[in-house]
């Protein structure tokens, strides 16, 4: 995160004495990235970090690639997959991946966790379609809603508790830093104001979450397709505090100001997050396009160098044949695409918009898993054709 942020008591001085109540020393703990070169904080533990009491032979933790699938567009169906999995991670379940991100969705059944988790190899955004609660990390307590990006630096120790009712999070594990468009920061990291969001709307963790009891914590670190099964004689909620600009923040997608202009403007103008070789973009409810013979409808386009991901959260696409509320669409590079039949037409004379949806393009192709072939919509493919069945205006003709 380009901002500097403290939480709890932290001494004057990095690297000096910081005693406890009964005398014994804070156990100091540089968190940072890309080497020293990075962002990095400094947390300040009851206990050290170090403490492990034993280690279990680690799970495998591997998403299958499906092998024989076409080059084709994909219609992925999620929205009757209330339930993915007990826990967390039980629930989690890949349905595409590059060597650059993994895309999940996970529907939780349980409330709580018994154990922490921590992914060592990769940041992650987890975005809340629907739920709530309170992710629970060793920087503090991050309450969220739907609609919400979770945004979880690699290494940041964490669980989630969630409120009753339906749990649905789409998961974006990236294996590079996950960061705010480079375009909308000037020198010194500082959010410009032709930025669609700005650091107010940023929502750091709100206060500590500090465990003292010693005993016997599970962590379960992702690692290179095993879950290791971590025991620490220590809760690593044990922080008095820290500081730096390494830490896991909340941003909404109703916080996103989209951009717009006489003709229509092209996907980077959604965009919200940034790592190696893919982009997160927001499509939120707008006007559209004010030119007087403006289309608000995309132009056909190929994605030469681009895989390109939607997942529906929400809007008027759920009148609509085809594309349901949390839905996936691929279209992968290579392959035209663009508005269904008679969207163009009728699209014209349209003042606005009101979905929303996540959009994830990558720039390397992506792979089906195993999982993900049970949710295809087979006849996706061929919907653009005059006489199919389902063809039609659709979320996907208004987003790109
Ligand atoms: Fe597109």
């Amino acid at each position: 995160m380009p901002f500097y942020y403290k939480l709890g008591e932290i001494p004057q001085k990095r690297h000096t004495q910081f005693r406890q109540p009964d005398g014994s020393l804070y156990a100091e703990q540089l968190v940072g990235t890309l080497g020293f070169s990075g962002v990095s904080s400094l947390l300040y533990h009851i206990n050290p970090p170090t403490k492990i009491s034993r280690i279990d032979e680690p799970v495998p933790f591997k998403p299958k690639v499906a092998e024989g699938i076409k080059l084709a567009p994909h219609h992925l169906r999620t929205l009757n997959l209330e339930v993915t999995g007990t826990d967390y991670l039980d629930a989690r379940k890949t349905v595409m991946l590059n060597n650059d991100v993994d895309i999940s969705i996970c529907n939780p059944s349980e409330r709580e966790m018994n154990y922490y988790y921590k992914n060592a190899a990769s940041d992650e955004v987890v975005f809340v379609h629907d739920g709530s609660g309170d992710l629970l990390t060793q920087m503090g307590r991050i309450p969220f809603k739907p609609g919400d990006y979770l945004v979880i630096p690699r290494t940041v120790i964490h669980k989630f508790r969630f409120d009753e009712g339906q749990t649905r999070l789409l998961i974006i594990e990236s294996h590079s830093p996950v960061e705010t468009p480079r375009r909308y920061r000037n020198h010194f990291g500082q959010l410009l104001e032709h930025s669609p969001f700005c650091e107010r709307d940023m929502r750091p963790p709100v206060e500590l979450v500090t465990e003292t009891e010693k005993g016997e914590y599970r962590v379960q670190i992702k690692k290179e397709g095993y879950l290791h099964q971590y025991y620490y004689e220590f809760s690593p909620f044990d922080a008095v505090g820290w500081d730096g600009y390494f830490f896991p923040y909340a941003f909404s997608i109703y916080d996103f100001e989209p951009i717009t202009g006489r003709v229509h403007q092209p996907p980077p103008v959604h965009q919200t997050f940034e790592a190696h070789n893919f982009v997160i973009c927001s499509f939120v409810p707008r006007l559209f396009d004010y030119h007087p013979l403006a289309i608000p409808a995309p132009y056909n386009h190929s994605n030469v160098d681009s895989d390109e991901v939607l997942y529906y959260v929400e809007g008027d696409f759920m009148s609509r044949k085809g594309v349901d509320r949390a839905s996936f669409t691929v279209h992968p590079g290579g392959i035209p695409h663009g508005p269904h039949p008679g969207t163009v037409e009728a699209s014209i004379g349209k003042k606005e918009t009101h979905e929303y949806a996540v959009m994830i393009d990558t720039f390397k192709p992506l792979h089906l898993t195993e999982y993900a072939v049970d949710l295809m919509d087979k006849n996706y493919p061929m919907s653009w054709s005059e006489d199919h069945p389902t063809n039609g205006p659709r979320a996907a003709d208004m987003m790109d």
